[in-house]
Order: C-alpha cells, then structure tokens, then sequence
C-alpha cells in the first residue's frame, strides 16, 4: 500500500473523507445535458468566497466609526497597499453577485426547477436571496458617502409607515432617531459577520437539499428514473468530476476575464456599480437631489414607488415591495404547469414569461431614474404584470403544454454538445485574447 493510500485509509477510520467524496462528487451523477445557465450556481459560489475573502482584508484598515469611515475607505484606496484592488473587488463582486444569482434564479424559472421535488432548494435559494439583498443594503453604509447615508434613511424610514410599532421599530433599527453613528456600528456587525453566517448556514442547506433530490435539467426530465438494472447508475447521468469540475472551470475563466474587465476598467460602472453621490462624504444637511438604491434594488424600488399611498398611510407601497420578494418563494406552489421545462411548455407561459422579463427589467430602470407622472403609471402598469405573472400563475399554466411531448430521456446529443463545447472554447479564446490586447 502507498503512503498516501495508508494517510487516506488512517483518515477514513477516523472521518468519512473517501465516502463523502464520492457521495457528492466522485460518484455523485449529474444530468448529461447541462448548458451555461448550470454556471451560474459554482459562479455565485465563487463571488461568495471572493466576498468573504476580500471582506476580511477590507475589514483590516476600515473604521466603523461615523467620523472616519469615509476617511478610512479613502486611506483604502489610496495608501493601503493593494488596498484599491481589493475594494474594487469587493464592490465589483456585490453587483456580480446579483448578476449571477439572478441569472440563476431565472434558469430556475426556465426550466421549472423549482417544482416537485425541488421545492425546499428553491425556499432556500429565496431566504439567500433575501439574506443577500439584507447584507447588501447594510454594506453599502459602511462607505458613509452620501448615497450611503440617504439610501439608508429612506429605506429604514420605510418601516416608519407599518401601522402602530412603526416608528418604534424603525428607531430599533438605527438605534438613533436617525441614521449615525450608532447604526454604522450595527450594520457593520451585521455585515460582517451575523448575515455572512446565516448565508453560508443557507447555502449548505441548499447544496444539501440540492444533493438529496438530484439536479434538474434543460429537459425536465427525471434522471433518477432511467437507471442502468446492473449498477443503479442513471443512464443519462455523468459523474459531478471531472465532467462538471472541467466544465464549471470554464464558466469561472470567462467569469474571471468579466470581473476583471471591471474591477481594472470600470470600477464604477457608470456610476451603477458605485454611484457618483458616494464619493462624497456623509451630510446629513444636504440631501442629494436624486436618491436612488444601487442597480440590483430597483426593480423593487420602482414597485415600491409606483404604489400610492391610500387611507393615509404608505404602508401599501411596502407592503407591495415585500410581496415582490416574497412571491418568489411560492412558485413551486403557484405553477401548476404538469411540465417543468420551457422547452415543453405552451404559448401562455411563454407569453407570460417574455412580459416578466419586460416588466422586471423595465420596473429596474424606471426605479433608478426620478419619478414623473408618466414615469410612476408606467411603473404602476409594469408592477401590475409583475404581480399578474405570479399570481394568476395557476390560471395559466394549468394544461399549458406545448406540441412536443416531454421525451423520457434527455435529448441531448454528442453531436449538440460538442458543438458547444466548441463554442464555450471560442468564446474563452477570443475573450483572453481581446483582454491581452488591452482592447
Ligand atoms: C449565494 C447564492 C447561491 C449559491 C452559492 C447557489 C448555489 C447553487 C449551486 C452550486 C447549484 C448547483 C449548480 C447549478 O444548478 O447551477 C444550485 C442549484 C439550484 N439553485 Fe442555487 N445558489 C444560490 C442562490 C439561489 C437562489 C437565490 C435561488 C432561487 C431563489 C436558487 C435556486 C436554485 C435551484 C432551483 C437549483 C437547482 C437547479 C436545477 O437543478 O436545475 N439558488 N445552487
């Protein structure tokens, strides 16, 4: 016996190493047919390790005090050494972040992943998301720039509107009757540790509950129940490694040759990343003349915004706001369709989906720009087909079935794949190269 074999068996009497290995990865059998909207999941794995990592290293030089945060921040970017890199991409990857996790979510909505019996991985994937847009919000204080603090003030000002415990509840959270010093210091420790644990707590329990069911697929077809009589194996399913360890690399180089476009290019993004108020310093004298969250909040904002207050409270704008989130967690239960995969679905739900797309992108750039009358009923008609896609789900996709059967295997061929393979491969190449030439 080897000597790494012998450490490896001393291990395995010790601590299930080899088994859970194979359980989950050497071993664990995944549908053949996954494209690139199966990135998506190791890339919101990868940001979340980059985030961590470079919050540590934030952490280090930045003061959660209200007299210097924005000082220290400064003291980042121009003494600390490496310490712009770092920022850039701590920053970079909050929006990466959304941009991943929502083209995650959507390959979810595409291909019906949510449904039976993955239901529990998709109410996890909704607390994530939640805990995500909770550790967003409060990281964007700790800059203490002027969006900082006015984003902050007006959203903490929304709970003010919940009938009776409202305005007690929003001095809870600020700990102040404004924002200050004294919310810096809970949002920091919030940021930095309380929201980060209970993500990671929530990202295990998806991966776990991900793991028991099995992955779903483009076809929306069970793996499970085509398998080999002799070895138990699914027959359209491939070893996790090294079939999807290769391919995820992929999806991490073109990732990495996007993000560091950014973090050395465009840190700001246009000021979408990082918004033109915040290079200004606190003042809570001067109000920006246009408040706005960050690009990842807006679709919610302009829900929020396009709701008019009624009985004289404005309670129903967040209440609505929080429906928008809380939505999402229901579709396993609202989609009634008897098929999982786009591909086999009928006209109604693809009808449905296009103008979700329109609503929700639409709503996203309604609520970065100031509010008009024009601009609040066109919010108003876009959050209206937001709510109908959700709720009168079950009217529309009851018996929405394409012309195609869902076949009882998946359909894809080696032909199909290698092309795009071939075509992830170019799309790399050409990607480094133009990236090389500083283009
Ligand atoms: C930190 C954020 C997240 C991480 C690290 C993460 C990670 C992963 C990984 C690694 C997979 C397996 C690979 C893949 O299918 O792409 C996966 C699958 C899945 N995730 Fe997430 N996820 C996150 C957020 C979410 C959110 C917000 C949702 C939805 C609300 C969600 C819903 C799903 C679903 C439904 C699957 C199964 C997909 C299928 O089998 O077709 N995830 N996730």
């Amino acid at each position: 016996m080897s000597k790494g074999q012998s450490i490896l068996n001393w291990i395995d009497e010790r601590f299930p190493l080899s088994s859970t290995m194979k359980a989950h990865i050497t071993e664990y059998y995944a549908p053949k047919n996954f494209n690139f909207w199966y990135f998506f999941g190791s890339l919101a794995m990868l940001v979340l390790v980059i985030q961590i990592v470079t919050g540590i290293f934030l952490t280090m030089n930045y003061k959660p005090d209200a007299a210097t945060a924005f000082l220290s921040v400064e003291y980042i970017m121009r003494d600390v050494a490496g310490g712009w890199i770092i920022r850039y991409m701590h920053s970079t990857g909050a929006s990466m972040f959304f941009v991943v996790v929502y083209l995650h979510m959507f390959r979810g909505l595409i291909y019906g992943s949510y449904k039976q019996p993955r239901e529990l991985i998709w109410v996890f994937g909704t607390l994530i998301f939640l805990c995500l847009m909770a550790e967003a919000f409060m990281g964007y204080l700790l800059p203490w720039g002027q969006m900082s603090f006015w984003g902050a003030q007006v959203i903490v000002n929304l709970f003010g509107s919940i009938p009776v415990i409202g305005p007690d509840l929003s001095v809870w959270i600020r700990g102040d009757y404004v924002v200050s010093d004294a919310t810096l210091n809970r949002f920091f420790a919030l940021h930095v540790i309380a929201v980060p644990l209970v993500l990671l707590a929530l990202v295990v329990a998806h991966l776990v509950a991900l793991h028991e069911v099995g992955s779903n697929n483009p076809d929306g077809v069970e793996i499970k129940k085509n398998k080999d009589p002799k070895t138990g194996i699914p027959l359209d399913g491939i070893p996790f490694h090294p079939y999807y360890t290769v391919k995820d690399v992929l999806g991490v180089a073109v990732f990495l040759i996007v993000f560091s476009a950014i973090v050395f290019f465009m840190p700001e993004m246009g000021g979408y990343f990082l918004e033109h108020p915040n290079f200004d310093p606190a003042d809570p004298l001067k109000t920006p003349p246009h408040i706005a969250p960050v690009w990842y909040f807006t679709p919610f904002y302009a829900i929020l915004r396009a709701i008019p207050s009624f009985l004289g409270t404005q309670v129903w704008g967040v209440l609505g706001m929080g429906a928008a989130v809380v939505l999402i967690a229901f579709l396993p239960w609202l989609d009634k369709s008897p098929v999982k995969s786009i591909r086999y679905r009928g006209p109604k739900f693809k009808f449905m989906l296009v103008l979700f797309i329109i609503a929700f992108i639409g709503l996203g750039i309604l609520g970065a720009m100031p509010t008009t009358s024009s601009r609040t009923v066109i919010a108003q008609v876009l959050s209206a087909v937001y709510f109908a896609f959700f709720l009168g789900m079950p009217i529309y996709t009851k018996n929405d079935v394409g012309s195609e059967p869902v076949p009882s295997r998946v359909t894809e061929t080696n032909a199909k794949r290698q092309l795009r393979f071939l075509v992830l491969v170019a799309v790399t190449v050409v990607g480094a190269a133009l990236f090389a030439m500083n283009v």
